[in-house]
């Protein structure tokens, strides 16, 4: 067996001009690991903070594997891993290295992937599935008659809490720009703000919370739509003393890895409430491509990377 692979590499921060694709040691998982041969991997704007310097404030530690969520399928299993065999094809999130033709992860973060998806689909949905969940509900506690505001509806995040949000029985105001109203209607979105026509914060009021997936400017404004005792939740910005100030409860969430909210994700989208949108599908050689295109901020849903033919 050929134990090389080709895996997306920085060996330094900064532009796309220090990723590369180079060919390393195909990884061995250890206890309660998992090695899989990618097919799919899902491109997110974390990935290009990280190579701008991020890296170092998570505390990783050059060289650095990119790419943190995937979907394959098993090839073998490391020691005291059950419940899966090899051949079954499964996602979730990694900590590091999932743009690269195998991956290890860690066997109790993944999950087989959903029947009525295609590898591709399935890329869109562990990272920004579990933002989404693990802000809206775990953080927020979103019950069904409340109303929610998103920052940024339209992206790979946004996208997906419209979704778990209308499942849930929210009513549910997405910002977005006008071109992708229809797109957040279609998703299940009640009431639509086109924040390029007028500041949202204008055309909103009374809400029981607010994911900000924006951060800066537009997470500040976000304030004035929450009633007293509402609940702001931001997966971008920095909160300090905003909560206390507005009367409101403010936190700042930080993705992990769940097996548990990816499968809850999964049964919706098997019981055909959630569909993963992909905006843009690239092969692996052109991942400085799809880099330049999550950078851009203009998806609407995820890129996805096609690691394996
Ligand atoms: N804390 C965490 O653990 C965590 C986890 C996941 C993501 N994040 C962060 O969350 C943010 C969103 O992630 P994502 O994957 O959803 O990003 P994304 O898919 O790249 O978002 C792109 C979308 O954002 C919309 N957008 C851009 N600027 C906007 C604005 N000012 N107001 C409203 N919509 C705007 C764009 O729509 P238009 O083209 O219509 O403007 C586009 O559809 C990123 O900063 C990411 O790093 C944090």
């Amino acid at each position: 067996m050929n134990d090389k692979m080709k895996a997306v590499l920085i060996r330094e921060y900064g532009n796309n001009d220090v990723v590369q694709i180079e060919e390393v040691d195909r990884p061995e998982p250890r206890h309660g690991e998992i090695l899989l041969k990618v097919h799919t991997a899902g491109v997110n704007p974390v990935d290009y903070k990280i190579r701008n310097g991020a890296g170092q404030r998570l505390g990783m530690t050059l060289p650095i594997p990119m790419g943190g969520e995937l979907v394959g399928t098993i090839e073998t299993l490391g020691p005291g891993v059950d419940g899966f065999e090899p051949g079954d094809a499964i996602f979730g999130m990694v900590h590091t290295g999932a743009f690269a033709e195998y991956a290890v992860a860690k066997a109790a973060d993944m999950v087989r992937t959903p029947s009525n998806l295609d590898f591709t689909q399935a890329a869109a949905l562990p990272l920004a599935g579990s933002t989404a969940w693990q802000a809206l509900f775990d953080e927020a506690g979103l019950a069904a008659g409340q109303r929610l505001l998103i920052t940024a509806s339209s992206g790979g995040v946004g996208s997906l809490a419209i979704q778990f949000a209308k499942a849930r029985g929210a009513h549910v105001t997405a910002v977005a720009s006008a071109r992708n109203e229809e797109f957040v209607r279609g998703l299940g979105a009640d009431e639509f703000i086109d924040y390029t026509s007028q500041p949202f914060e204008q055309a909103a009021r009374d809400m029981d919370v607010v994911f900000d997936t924006v951060g800066g400017e537009a997470f500040q404004r976000a304030f004035q739509t929450l009633k007293k005792g509402g609940f702001m939740v931001t997966v971008v910005a920095f909160p300090e003393d905003e909560a206390k100030r507005h009367g409101v409860r403010v936190t700042r969430s930080f993705t992990r890895p769940s097996a548990k909210n990816l499968t809850a994700i999964k049964d919706l989208v098997e019981a055909g409430k959630v569909r993963p949108n992909v905006d843009a599908v690239l092969p692996f050689a052109e991942i400085r491509k799809a880099l330049a295109l999550s950078e851009g901020g203009r998806a609407r849903g995820k890129i996805v990377l096609r690691v394996a033919a």
